[in-house]
């Protein structure tokens, strides 16, 4: 056996970087009230996972601590020493029954343990309220859609992208799935994970005990712009989600300047292909066969100034005084690939549609238009 002189300054010096660095890697693992945290749970759900979590990382923490004192204690007691010749071993306990089946019953207890609470967990986390609301969740390269059936006539009401809303204090009950790749829907504050697969529907109930502004991530690798694959949860007073429904069930704009109207001929030319506004179905301009202006691949832009992040919720649309991220906004008309971790001839994710200057002012004109502010104005939780 070797051993490290640590006696000389130099391996001193390693010896203390060495550690500061697993200091500094413990640490960063560590934040705490991060948009993120698991273990901050502000909903029903999510406190229900938090309260199995609690009781198994005990469990699991008091056998770490055995085994690995046990680990280090028989790796002393048993070490090579120099009065050993090579030929001698430690008293063997291979066929030692008591010890074989003690230590094979006792991890089965402690898991048969675990699993009744696990199960207990999975079943609570299935209940759902009469008065639940339901929300279509669907995910797509690289954006979340959500679906409102607001009066239960089976037709969908209302679609945003990016922002669910949701009223506090209700439990929602969302039906989740992919238009193309499987990816994971996860609001950790809220509840867990759930995969979200094409041509399947899954279930998942979210609810937030108070007003909020609830950060999520696509959780499961689907692509080059996962990781920009992002949405947000925004939990309203009740009054407040009423009156946002209410805007929402609206048309979309009608422009009030020549940039807006110009706006629009563009949307209408250029955009509509692939995002719709409600209300642009009946544009002339098509002769006697209007093209419905309505399309699945891009999130409705309706209301899109009532949101507070756009592009797979990868970019704010206001600062934190209420101001627009203009620039931000241009550039991502501009050039979408190079704004997100997009291959240029990707054909999936916003094309590059070669707008003009004018073009790309009036768009952001026309787009702003679309409502009259961002709908949550409270802090971020971050
Ligand atoms: Cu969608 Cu990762």
């Amino acid at each position: 056996m070797t051993s490290v002189n640590t006696s000389s300054p130099r391996s001193r010096r390693s010896v203390k970087l060495l550690g500061l660095l697993g200091l500094a890697l413990i640490s960063s693992a560590c934040a705490s009230g991060t948009p993120l945290d698991t273990l901050e749970p502000d909903g029903a759900a999510a406190r229900t996972i938090q309260d199995l979590v609690g009781p198994v990382f005990l469990i699991a923490g008091v056998v770490f601590v055995l085994v690995e004192v046990g680990v280090v204690l028989i790796a002393w007691k048993f070490r090579a020493r120099d009065t050993d010749d090579d030929d001698t071993l430690p008293a063997q306990v291979h066929g030692n029954n008591r010890l074989e089946i003690g230590w094979t019953i006792l991890p089965a207890v402690i898991l048969a343990f675990v699993a009744v609470f696990t199960l207990v967990t999975i079943f609570e986390l299935e209940e759902r309220d009469d008065d639940a609301i339901a929300i279509g969740v669907e995910g797509q390269q690289w954006w979340w859609r959500f679906t409102y059936d607001i009066d239960g006539d089976g037709e969908t009401d209302i679609t945003t992208a990016s922002e669910m809303v949701i009223p506090a204090g209700t439990q929602v009950d969302l039906s989740l799935t992919s238009n193309d790749v499987i990816h994971s829907f996860w609001i950790p504050r809220l509840n867990g994970k759930r995969d979200v697969v094409p041509g399947r529907s899954n279930t998942l109930s979210l609810e937030s005990d108070e007003p909020g502004y609830f950060f999520g991530q696509c959780t499961e690798f689907c692509g080059l712009s996962h990781a920009e694959m992002r949405m947000r949860v925004i939990a309203l007073p009740q009054d407040e989600y009423d009156a946002w429904v209410e805007e929402q069930m609206t048309d979309g704009p009608t422009p009030q300047t020549a940039a807006q109207a110009r706006g629009q001929e563009a949307f209408s030319g250029l955009c509509a292909s692939c995002h719709s506004i409600r209300g642009l179905e009946n544009q002339p301009g098509t002769g006697e066969n209007p093209i419905p202006l309505v399309s699945g691949v891009a999130p409705d832009l309706t209301h899109f100034a009532s949101r507070r992040v756009y592009a797979g919720g990868l970019f704010e649309l206001y600062d934190g005084e209420g101001n627009v991220n203009r620039g931000q906004l241009e550039a991502w008309l501009r050039n979408p690939a190079a704004e997100k971790a997009m291959a240029p001839d990707d054909e999936r994710g916003m094309p590059n549609l070669g707008l003009t200057e004018n073009q790309i002012d009036d768009l952001v004109e026309y787009l702003l238009s679309t409502a009259d502010g961002p709908v949550w104005t409270g802090p971020r939780n971050d």
